[in-house]
C-alpha cells in the first residue's frame, strides 16, 4: 500500500507516520513537508516543498497512490479568517483536486476537529472553515473521509508544533491517562488516532464523517498488530 502524508512534522502527522512505518501492509510513505522531519526509514520518502498552494511540480510522483492522510493544519488562535482558510482549505484542495484526478480510487483522510461546522454558516470562524473544507473534499470524485478528533495525548516522545498545545499537554500530562479512562471518546492518543487513520486508509468506513467517539473503536490494536 502506497500512502501520501501531509503534516508529518506535526503532532498528529508524527503519530500517523509512526503507525504507517510499523505496518507491514504499507510499502511506502511519501511525505510532503516544508522542513525536514528528521525521520529516516527505508519506507519513507520525504519531499521538501515550498508552496503549499501549488503542487504541480510533484504531480508526476502522485500516480498509483492508495491513500492520502492530511494531518497538516494550524491553530486558528491569532489568525484572521483569510489566513486560516489559506492553510486549511486552500492547501488541502490544492493537493486533493489533482489527487482525485490522478487516483480516483484513492482514500483521502482529512483531519478536521470536533465541532467543525458542516453548515459553513455558524459564528465560529475555525469551525466554519473546517466545515467548508470537509464539504469540498467530500464532493471530490474519490473516497474522502473526515476525522474530527477532540483532545489528543501525545505519546512516544511526539510533540505538538503549536506552542499553546505543548503547554496544555505538558501541564495536563499527569492527568491525561485518568482523563482518557473517564472520557475515552473525548481524549485519544497519537497512537490510537494514527491507527484509526491508517485503518480508514486501508478499509474505508461506512461513515464519511467520523466523530471523536468513533476513534477508539477504529484505533484499537488488531489481532497480530505490534504492541507498544
Ligand atoms: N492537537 C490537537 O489536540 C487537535 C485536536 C483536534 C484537531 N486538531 C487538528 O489537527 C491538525 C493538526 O494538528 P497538530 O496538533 O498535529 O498540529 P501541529 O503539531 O501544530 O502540526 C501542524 C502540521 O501542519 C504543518 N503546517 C502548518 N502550517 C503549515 C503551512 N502554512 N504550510 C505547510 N505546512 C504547515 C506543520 O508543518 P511545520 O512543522 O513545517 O510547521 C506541521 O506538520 C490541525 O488542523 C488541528 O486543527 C488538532
Amino acid at each position: 500500500m502506497r500512502i501520501l502524508l501531509f503534516g508529518a512534522t506535526g503532532m498528529i502527522g508524527q503519530g500517523a507516520l509512526r503507525e504507517c512505518l510499523r505496518d507491514p501492509e504499507v510499502t511506502s510513505v511519501q511525505s510532503v513537508v516544508r522542513r525536514p522531519s528528521g525521520s529516516v526509514h527505508p519506507k519513507l520518502r520525504e519531499t521538501l516543498h515550498g508552496d503549499f498552494s501549488d503542487f504541480t511540480a510533484l504531480l508526476p510522483e502522485w500516480e498509483g497512490l492508495d491513500a492520502c492522510l492530511w494531518c497538516l493544519g494550524v491553530s486558528a488562535a491569532g489568525l484572521g479568517e483569510a489566513e486560516y482558510r489559506r492553510v486549511t482549505y486552500d492547501s488541502a484542495l490544492a493537493a486533493a483536486e489533482p489527487l482525485a484526478r490522478l487516483n480516483p480510487g484513492m482514500r483521502f483522510v482529512f483531519i478536521s476537529g470536533a465541532g467543525a461546522d458542516s453548515s459553513e454558516g455558524g459564528r465560529t470562524m475555525w469551525a466554519r472553515v473546517k466545515g467548508a473544507t470537509e464539504n469540498a473534499l467530500l464532493r471530490l470524485p474519490f473516497q474522502a473521509f473526515v476525522v474530527r478528533p477532540a483532545g489528543i495525548q501525545p505519546l512516544h516522545g511526539i510533540r505538538s508544533r503549536t506552542p499553546v498545545y505543548r503547554v496544555f499537554y505538558l501541564v495536563l500530562a499527569p492527568l491525561l491517562p485518568l482523563l482518557r479512562k473517564a472520557f475515552p471518546a473525548w481524549l485519544t492518543t497519537t497512537e490510537e488516532l494514527g491507527r484509526a487513520l491508517l485503518r480508514i486508509a486501508k478499509e474505508g468506513s461506512p461513515k464519511r464523517v467520523l466523530e471523536a467517539a468513533d476513534i477508539p473503536g477504529l484505533g484499537r490494536p488488531g489481532p497480530g498488530s505490534a504492541a507498544g
